[in-house]
């Protein structure tokens, strides 16, 4: 008995070649195994019809649905990016609730649900990813669909007070209801939703922890996501050495992130001058290279987030460079993944210090890239969901500066045997939790909905 098909949706689907890393490359793993269809956004047009355009087929196929210039604006940069996205990165702060742009995003929901009712079939699963997609399945029941549907929110989620300043916050259990499988980054995430569904007198939790609301009954469950160890271990010690033009045994420590405000990169970049200041003249003269490509430029708090990191790069380097040192080299222009991977394996120290992140997939890959033998130290922040599985790294509060110095200097010390201890477990964990793990764990659980147990009738 031949499984059915998987429907996938994401908001980026590429157009061309698949990138080899992030969420669309998680993406094409999981549908390269069986086949199945991948939907996505297509470029904004003037118009918007209904219906999917086919952008090409291979082991699966791939479709885009139309958006218009005006959804866009209100659907992405507005209630997913300026709503969804800081409050569930606990920033509430920066919340910019506009009217319309909720109406957008569902619209936008709405026509998805409508391109997926019209060609799933009845063995089909339907796996919807991340924040841009919360009501399609909602949409998907209301259409009759009864096939077995899961989400997996790659981002973290809110705790229940700053759920509260969403405007839609008395419907998000509702939407969350209309899955059979609810999927989180970690245990964390899960207790949160857990406890938003709590506050819901409509929601129950039964004793085996699924939970029951209005005859359906659904899971919340976490699965970290993985990535392709073994691919990107291999692209690491092929990459070609990296011309940095660095000073002799000068250490190299390394952070890669979109520029996002949940990155925390200011706060790395006042950690790392506080490890300068205290640094004593004439020791070791290390080069924190930061890229960090900008992202959604359109949105208020990019451009602001960007302002206050290069005020701050400029300061720290204009209070310790020197003729012939730069210790921060900020860099905003994307790289190859290939050139990526070299940088990490030649790095001495990763600094994965985000306030708030879903997963952050640059820990594993930075683990991943390391030589075994002469490995270089991860410092990873308590609020990446990587820290749940990854507690052998040197685990940091962001906000706490000083020690989060402190760490820095102990990482460019610790000794060989400690680097090797460390990164023995971490390097088993990101191989054996990969992204074919992630993606079979996903979908073995979907796959176990019965038929009808979405709607009990
Ligand atoms: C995060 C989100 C993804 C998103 C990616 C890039 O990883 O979880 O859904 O695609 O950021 O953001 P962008 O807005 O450029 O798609």
């Amino acid at each position: 008995n031949r499984p059915g098909r998987i429907i996938v949706v994401s908001n980026r689907i590429p157009k061309g070649d698949v990138p080899a890393g992030g969420l669309v490359f998680a993406i094409h793993e999981a549908l390269s195994g069986g086949g199945g269809l991948w939907i996505g956004a297509a470029d904004p047009t003037e118009q918007a019809l209904d219906g999917l355009t086919p952008i090409g087929s291979g082991i699966y196929d791939r479709a885009t649905f139309a958006i218009t210039e005006e959804e866009h604006h209100g659907f992405y940069l507005g209630y997913a990016n300026s709503v969804l996205w800081p409050l569930f990165h606990h920033r509430p702060d920066l919340l910019d609730i506009q009217d319309g742009d909720f109406e957008a995003y569902a619209a936008v929901n709405r026509r998805v649900a409508r391109a997926i009712a019209h060609i799933a079939e009845p063995d089909d699963v339907i796996w919807i990813q991340d924040y841009h997609f919360l009501m399609v399945a909602q949409e998907l029941r209301y259409l009759g669909v009864k096939n077995p549907t899961g989400l997996f929110l790659h981002i973290p989620f809110p705790n229940p007070t700053d759920v509260m300043a969403l405007p839609q916050v008395a419907a998000l259990s509702s939407w969350i209801a209309a899955h059979d499988v609810f999927g989180l980054q970690t245990m964390r995430d899960v207790a949160s939703a857990d406890e938003t569904l709590r506050h819901d007198p409509k929601a129950e939790q039964l004793p085996n922890g699924c939970w029951r609301r209005e005859n359906r009954t659904f899971r919340l469950l976490s699965f970290p996501i993985g990535i392709d160890a073994k691919g990107f271990s291999d692209t690491a010690e092929s990459a070609p050495t990296p011309e940095l033009q660095l000073a002799p045994k000068a250490p190299l420590l390394i952070g890669v992130d979109r520029l996002d405000y949940s990155k925390g990169l200011v706060h790395r970049f006042e950690a790392f001058g506080d490890y300068l200041s205290r640094r004593k003249s004439g020791s070791v003269r290390p080069t924190f290279l930061q890229i960090a490509p900008v992202s959604r430029e359109d949105v208020t708090a990019y451009q602001d987030i960007r302002e206050e990191l290069e005020c701050a790069s400029g300061s720290i380097n204009g209070a310790h460079s020197d003729l012939d040192w730069t210790p921060i080299r900020y860099v905003r222009r994307s790289f190859e993944r290939n050139v990526i991977a070299g940088l990490y394996r030649r790095a001495d120290a990763a600094l994965v210090t985000p306030l708030a992140d879903g997963m952050n997939l640059v820990a594993k890959e930075f683990v991943a890239a390391q030589d075994p033998e002469d490995p270089g130290v991860l410092i990873l922040s308590h609020f990446a969901g990587a820290a749940e599985q990854m507690s052998a790294a040197i685990l940091v509060n962001p906000f706490d500066r000083h020690r989060f110095a402190d760490s820095i200097e102990r990482a460019i010390e610790m000794p060989l045997d400690e680097r090797r201890d460390r990164h023995a477990v971490l390097r088993k964990t990101v191989f054996e939790q990969d992204i074919a793990w992630w993606t079979n764990s996903f979908l073995t659980c979907l796959r176990g909905v019965p038929r009808g147990y979405s709607d009990p009738d």
